[in-house]
């Protein structure tokens, strides 16, 4: 089974660089399944119902979340609802739902986990349950239930936390896919015990940019200590940054790539 997953949507420019782009990877990769990263879809922030319609149209089938997630309160119920496929991180209590998703797809059921690591700065009202011990209890909870692939996504800063996490999972999980950097690694690999993972996929959107915001944004910030605030860069170059991960059945990959392709 080839799942793509697609790294964090970042506003109009994402949107439109999968409208462009993902119909060609899909046929390049033979991909089965697409999963892409939603907490930034609508203008950097969530992701409104609306938006989610629209990437399904483009081929998009299933939405996973991060700290911005919780945001547009348009999606709180669809992100409660089992029969939908979008899904917020599972340890950040003011995200509404599990947490983790069984989505069908041709080849099989795949369950989808969202999870949160440390994330700096937390915002008044966020905090962030351990997230090694609440993967342990939803694999625990979920033993038993057969699936073709489990694929956890996980949205954090830490780079030690980021690579530790993969190899507590190895071998438990199909894939283990980091994101929130907008910045992609160049560590894509399988563990030594059968898991896809790698510490951070990148963005979809501006590449022109400091991570899908207008670069004279975010230089006074670093210069001149000014509090701004963020405004997307909408011009073309944009990025698309991706993981391909292919599985045979049962639980370990057999490989990951990284996929990485600019509209000019
Ligand atoms: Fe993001
Ligand atoms: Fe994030």
């Amino acid at each position: 089974m080839n799942i793509l997953y697609i790294g964090d949507i970042m506003g109009e420019p994402g949107r439109e660089a999968v409208h462009l782009l993902l119909n060609e990877v899909k046929d390049e990769y033979a991909v089965d399944f697409v999963i892409a990263q939603a907490e930034n879809v609508s203008h950097g922030v969530g992701m409104t119902p609306q938006h989610m319609v629209e990437l399904q149209g483009y081929g998009v089938d299933a939405f996973t979340g991060g700290n911005h997630t919780y945001k547009k309160s348009g999606l709180h119920d669809l992100l409660k609802d089992d029969s939908s496929p979008v899904i917020g991180p599972a340890n950040l209590p003011i995200t509404p739902g599990k947490g983790y998703k069984y989505i069908d797809t041709p080849k099989g059921k795949v369950l989808i986990i969202s999870i949160l690591g440390t994330i700096f700065p937390l915002k008044d009202g966020e905090s962030i349950e351990n997230p090694l011990q609440k993967i342990d209890y939803i694999l625990e909870s979920q033993k038993g239930i057969k699936r073709t692939a489990t694929i956890v996504i996980f949205h954090a800063d830490w780079s030690s936390e980021k690579v530790v996490f993969g190899q507590y999972l190895d071998g438990r999980v199909t894939a283990v896919i980091g994101d929130h950097w907008h910045v992609p690694t160049a560590d894509a690999r399988i563990l030594p015990k059968g898991t896809a993972h790698i510490t951070d996929v990148g963005m979809t959107g501006a590449l022109e940019s400091c991570l899908g915001v207008r670069t004279d944004r975010i230089i006074p910030r670093w210069r001149d200590g000014v509090r701004n605030k963020n405004d997307l860069e909408d011009a073309r170059p944009w990025q698309f940054n991706a993981v391909l991960v292919t599985s045979s059945s049962g639980t370990n990959a057999t490989s990951i790539i990284h996929i990485h392709k600019v509209v000019e």
